[in-house]
């Protein structure tokens, strides 16, 4: 049987063994209160999803296929249910927005929604380059070291901040770690792919290419899109 088809199948399984239907994870949104997801791990996770993003749906057909990847791969807990385990990352390129963070939140949203046991945290790079910043009575190793081991991470904005010495190497050893120990990483950039090595190093866009699928977002800035169709 096609890896799709086997894919698509192992989906409606878990989304049926929760109580969803069968093709939730086909479902869009049809207004902005409908939920395709609704499961109840999505809302314990709920506070923890910036409000903007609470709906979001990977509706993207390569997002869904590193969604559906992910949940194949993980071993299974102590309840039973699938964790986050070594896998590929994911960089969701494009202009300004695209959607990528929405694309983003919507893949961790229908992981939570597979029921897959789920440690993620989430940080742009712009403030992950400020909480490491040096500071009494603040440890940011110890803060970086959550980022490098946590089961998934949403780096957003990568290659937004300008950069620096100090910037990229933080950013090196960030992504070092998890390209190390295949652990799967959300990033999303403005960069187009051609400038990943001119603007974050050789030695980071030699491991991202390695390391990630890709998926380049394209269309209008959907914020101002947005505005347009209420004037
Ligand atoms: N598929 C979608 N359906 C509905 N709304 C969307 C969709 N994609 C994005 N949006 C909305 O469009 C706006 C811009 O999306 P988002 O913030 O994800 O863009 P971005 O590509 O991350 O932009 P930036 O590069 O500036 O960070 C947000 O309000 C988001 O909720
Ligand atoms: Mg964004």
């Amino acid at each position: 049987m096609a890896e799709p088809q086997l894919l698509a199948e192992r989906m409606s399984r878990i989304l049926t063994g929760r109580g969803l239907p069968a093709d939730a994870a086909d479902l869009a949104p049809t207004d902005t209160e409908a939920d395709p997801y609704g499961a109840t791990a999505l809302e314990l996770a709920a506070a923890r999803i910036p409000a903007r993003f609470r709906h979001a749906y990977a509706e993207h057909p390569d997002i869904s296929a590193w969604v559906g990847e992910i949940a194949r791969v993980g071993r299974p807990g102590p309840g039973g249910a699938p964790g986050i385990a070594e896998g590929p990352s994911l960089l969701i390129a494009g202009p300004t927005g695209t959607g990528k963070t929405y694309q983003a939140y919507g893949a961790v949203r229908a992981l939570l929604a597979a029921g897959v046991r789920l440690r993620w945290q989430a940080v742009t790079a712009a403030d992950l380059y400020a909480n490491l910043r040096p500071r009494s009575g603040h440890d940011p190793e110890r803060e970086l070291y959550t980022l490098m081991r946590c089961p998934l991470l949403l780096l957003d904005d990568l290659g937004a901040a300008k950069a620096s010495e100090w910037t990229e190497e933080l950013t090196y050893r960030l992504i070092n770690h998890r390209y190390e120990h295949l652990r799967p990483t959300l990033i999303t950039t403005n960069l187009p792919i051609r400038d990943l090595r001119s603007k974050l190093g050789d030695r980071v866009a030699s491991r991202l290419a390695e390391m990630t699928d890709r998926v380049t977002l394209t269309g209008d800035d959907r914020r101002r899109s947005a505005v347009r169709a209420v004037e």
